[in-house]
């Protein structure tokens, strides 16, 4: 089999005589006497391209009058000048071949919208979708363009451990990873120390961040970033929570906190502008079908810098607005933002996102770095409209014994940490990181509100197909 040209390029390509092939499936198909009308895509591109099949065709009879929605082809043709409105051109056949057939009625997508709750019944089938299609195209770009602004900073890409032994988060919701049986187990679960005869002879865990190995490599190597899979076993039934997702971690050293917001929010503006220059059509389905103020949003990213207030600011302003707005958690200071608060303070306080720092040390992990004030920690979050956190980062804390301080105050085990307070004794500088969630930045540049549409296999509580 020769590889088909993508259509990408074939629609850009002018009319002409010389032969072209397209490969790919088909989104509909229309007969008429002695004529039938494809619409074959290839998930290159937003577009689909039309194939014109005449009965000169020696299968005419036999199989091209047959095909359905789904089906598999293989296509030689010549692209001539299109009558039809929003495409250039189209592809007459001077050669068909069916590849795969699609069985007729029982496929599961036909040529009309289908609810985002069923395609998550077909996840193995959904990227064939105009909207799936075009949400993974977006991904890639994005994706990419992580890569590019990374690297064009002088930035190392990192890979993390997926398997760890520490709870970076704090936070407790960790998937153990074990290779005893369940009888193992039960037998293990009556000694003092159950994991001693498993695979690593102890506890270990998927990682819920790559954080604290980045740290060690950044004080090595200068910045570094990682872009892994990511863990957590939150028992979350939300629209913006998984069980497993994808997030974008720098670390920078020689840096404090003013500097990494400036990174994030720059590398958040270069994600967009990427976006804009790669995906038009993506972006142009999505706010014509999805939601019709995105690409303005998108624009709106760009052209202004986003506010920033401290938590204290930011408690402030809630609280002024409670006297209107009813919330279901109310506002104090100490408390951790809801995502009711954290939209409210994007979508109707400072109307753009918003980066709120210096929360209080009782709701925050043991690295980030102690403030003055005693009360506070220099962390950020990034909040944006209709989601809320998409970005969580502070400075760590440099200090030897503020660091191990924190470490007893919260109950975090030293002898799990050695190697992290290394890094505090042996050449220590301030530093500071901060994490994208990957899944939530794609809520934002597509406008789709369920994070389960935006990644290809959803992992949810309850969940996994
Ligand atoms: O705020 P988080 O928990 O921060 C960290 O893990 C830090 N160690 C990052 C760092 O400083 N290197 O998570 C970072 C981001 C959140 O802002 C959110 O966008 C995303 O990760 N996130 C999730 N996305 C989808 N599903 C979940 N369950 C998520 N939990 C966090
Ligand atoms: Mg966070």
């Amino acid at each position: 089999m020769n590889l088909a040209q993508r259509l990408k390029t074939i629609i850009a390509t002018a009319p002409g005589p010389e032969p072209v092939q397209a490969a790919g499936w088909l989104r509909s198909c229309r007969n008429s006497k002695s004529i039938t009308f494809l619409d074959l895509y290839d998930g290159s591109c937003q577009a689909g391209l039309q194939v014109v099949a005449a009965n000169g065709l020696d299968n005419y009879e036999s199989e091209v009058k047959k095909l359905s929605t789904g089906c598999a082809i293989q296509v030689t043709g010549v692209l001539q000048e299109s009558p039809a409105a929003g495409q250039a051109v189209e592809l007459h056949a001077t050669a068909l071949e069916v590849v795969g057939w699609a069985h007729g009625a029982s496929y599961p997508l036909q040529k009309k919208r289908h609810s985002m709750e069923f395609l998550r019944s077909i996840p193995h089938l959904r990227g064939r979708t105009n909207s799936m299609g075009a949400m993974m195209r977006i991904r890639n770009a994005l994706t990419f363009g992580v890569h590019t602004f990374f690297q064009q900073r002088g930035f190392l890409q990192l890979h993390t451990p997926i398997i760890t032994s520490s709870d970076c988060e704090g936070a407790g919701e960790m998937f153990t990873v074990t290779s005893l049986t369940s009888e193992q187990l039960a037998e293990q679960a009556k000694e003092d120390a159950p994991f001693n005869q498993d695979f690593f002879g102890q506890k270990v865990s998927l990682t819920v961040s790559g954080q604290l190995e980045a740290e060690a490599y950044a004080l090595a190597m200068g910045p570094v970033y990682t872009f892994g899979p990511t863990f957590r076993a939150e028992n979350s039934h939300t629209s913006r929570h998984l069980a497993e997702f994808w997030m974008v971690e720098p670390e920078i050293p020689f840096c404090d906190l003013d500097q990494d917001m400036d990174i994030a929010e720059e590398m958040l503006r270069f994600l967009v502008a990427t976006l804009l220059d790669q995906c038009p059509a993506e972006l142009e389905f999505f706010n014509r079908f999805v939601d019709k103020g995105l690409t303005q949003r998108l624009k709106g990213i760009l052209a202004n810098s986003f506010t920033r207030l401290t938590y204290s600011e930011a408690i402030a302003e809630l609280q002024r607005a409670e006297t209107v707005e009813k919330f279901a958690y109310p506002v104090t200071w100490g408390m951790d933002l809801q995502s009711e608060h954290e939209k409210f303070l994007a979508e109707q306080i400072c109307k753009s996102p918003v980066i709120v720092r210096d929360y209080p040390t009782t709701i925050k992990p043991f690295y980030m770095r102690a403030n003055d004030d005693d009360k506070t920690v220099a962390a950020m979050d990034i909040l944006v409209p209709g989601i809320g956190e998409i970005i969580g980062g502070s400075q760590r804390e440099e200090r030897l014994d503020i660091l191990t301080q924190r470490m007893a105050a919260q109950g975090v085990a030293p002898d799990e940490y050695e190697w992290y307070l290394d890094l505090r004794r042996f050449g220590s500088v301030p530093h500071a990181g901060f994490g994208l969630g990957f899944e939530r930045l794609l809520l934002l540049t597509t406008g789709l509100t369920n994070i389960r549409d935006v990644i290809a296999f959803p992992r949810t509580p309850g969940q996994i197909s």
